[in-house]
């Protein structure tokens, strides 16, 4: 018995972004928060759909600083700021970090409560305001989860609030808002997008209708992610990535991520590397812990990334995923190593350490892995 989850309508292709308007009117918006970041605002991006909604009779307040990889505190402030004033539907513009502020506060203003408090899996009683989400980028696919991730400086650490009740009414994904996004920002997102897809085909809790869209996402992925590091207006490649993205981030919601994320977060939330580049730096290395554990499965993933593997038998092409996906990250010029990002060695117990606490992410992971297990992966990565 599974179930799968995702936003009530999406919209998807070169144009969608024309269609926030009837969504608004569907959804009966009239007080709109609207949340976006300097850099898409700069973009002229938040623009495009400001102005379809100016000529509506709807109240917009604009909030358009939300931080990158946010900490807990950020959200506390944003909601401070707004929890006292009327609004019926949220937009989200941007990024994961902006997408995720738009999607806590939509519950947060439903319920009662602080942020700190829904930090957990299923803390939410209430639905949120309906919620329209619009990616920028693509990676990871918060227009289509029911994650919100932020940051806990004080414990070095990464937390979430996970509920139902995050997932938007309303995803449009459309492949011309990635556009303007730097190369450095498509290549790590690219390569966090297709953790996303990789994580969930060979997590513990997969199901058939998760591994469709890990699978069909991984296929996506792989013929484009190169393409679009090497030129960024190549907008059918900027398709694939937005349509792969978001079918890893249904695939999230139906099955979670694995040991890469768990490993992944500490470096983020200790030395503040982007959350793409920190999957990029123990992506391959907890692939060769892992793949043993589900030959089959790995065997297919290499076959999706490296054609030449076709003619392997499951075992080589399965041991032979590990290096397919290091030459992928390595071709869009993403870190693969921690001496690349300056994480001392000395740092690797305490990173282990956090990594370990992170059950939600390690009960997925194909193989149980122990804390002795969690630091030599860390060591192999130096
Ligand atoms: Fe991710």
């Amino acid at each position: 018995m599974f179930n799968i989850r995702h936003p009530q309508k999406t919209w998807f292709g070169v144009g969608s972004v024309s269609k926030v308007v009837e969504e608004v009117n569907f959804l009966n918006g009239k007080h709109l928060l609207f949340f976006t970041d300097k850099g898409i605002s700069e973009a002229g991006i938040a623009d495009i759909i400001l102005e379809q909604l100016n000529k509506e009779s709807v109240e917009i307040t604009i909030h358009d600083t939300c931080p990158p990889e946010p900490a807990i505190q950020d959200l506390e402030n944003i909601f401070d700021e707004y929890k006292n004033k009327k609004f019926d539907l949220v937009i989200g513009v941007g990024g994961g970090s902006t997408m995720d502020i738009a999607k806590s506060m939509s519950v947060l203003l439903t319920n009662t409560g602080n942020p700190r408090d829904f930090l957990g899996i299923d803390l939410v009683p209430e639905p949120g305001l309906p919620t329209i989400l619009l990616p920028t980028t693509s990676g990871t696919g918060a227009e289509a989860t029911p994650n919100a991730i932020f940051s806990i400086p004080e414990d070095q650490v990464k937390l979430a609030i996970v509920s139902t009740h995050l997932i938007p009414k309303v995803a449009v994904v459309d492949p011309e808002l990635t556009i303007t996004a730097p190369p450095k920002v498509t290549s790590a997102a690219g390569v966090d997008a297709l953790t996303h897809c990789l994580e969930t085909y060979v997590a513990r809790n997969a199901t058939i209708l998760s591994e469709v869209y890990s699978l069909e996402g991984m296929k996506l992925i792989s013929r484009s992610l190169r393409k679009v590091c090497k030129d960024g207006s190549d907008i059918e490649a900027r398709s694939d990535m937005a349509l792969g993205s978001y079918y890893g981030g249904v695939a999230l919601a139906g099955a979670g991520a694995g040991a890469i994320h768990a490993l992944a977060y500490p470096l983020g939330s200790r030395f503040h590397i982007p959350h793409g580049i920190s999957n990029s730096l123990m992506f391959s290395h907890v692939m060769k812990i892992n793949y043993s554990s589900e030959i089959k499965k790995f065997a297919k993933i290499a076959n999706i990334l490296d054609e030449d593997t076709l003619s392997l038998n499951e075992e080589k092409a399965a041991e032979h995923s590990v290096d397919a996906v290091k030459k992928l990250c390595e071709d869009c010029g993403v870190p693969t190593r921690l001496s690349e990002v300056d994480v001392p060695a000395h740092a690797i117990p305490e990173l282990a350490e956090s990594a370990f606490k992170l059950e939600r992410l390690l009960n997925c992971n194909p193989k149980k892995l122990t804390l002795e297990e969690i630091e030599k992966i860390y060591q192999s990565a130096t």
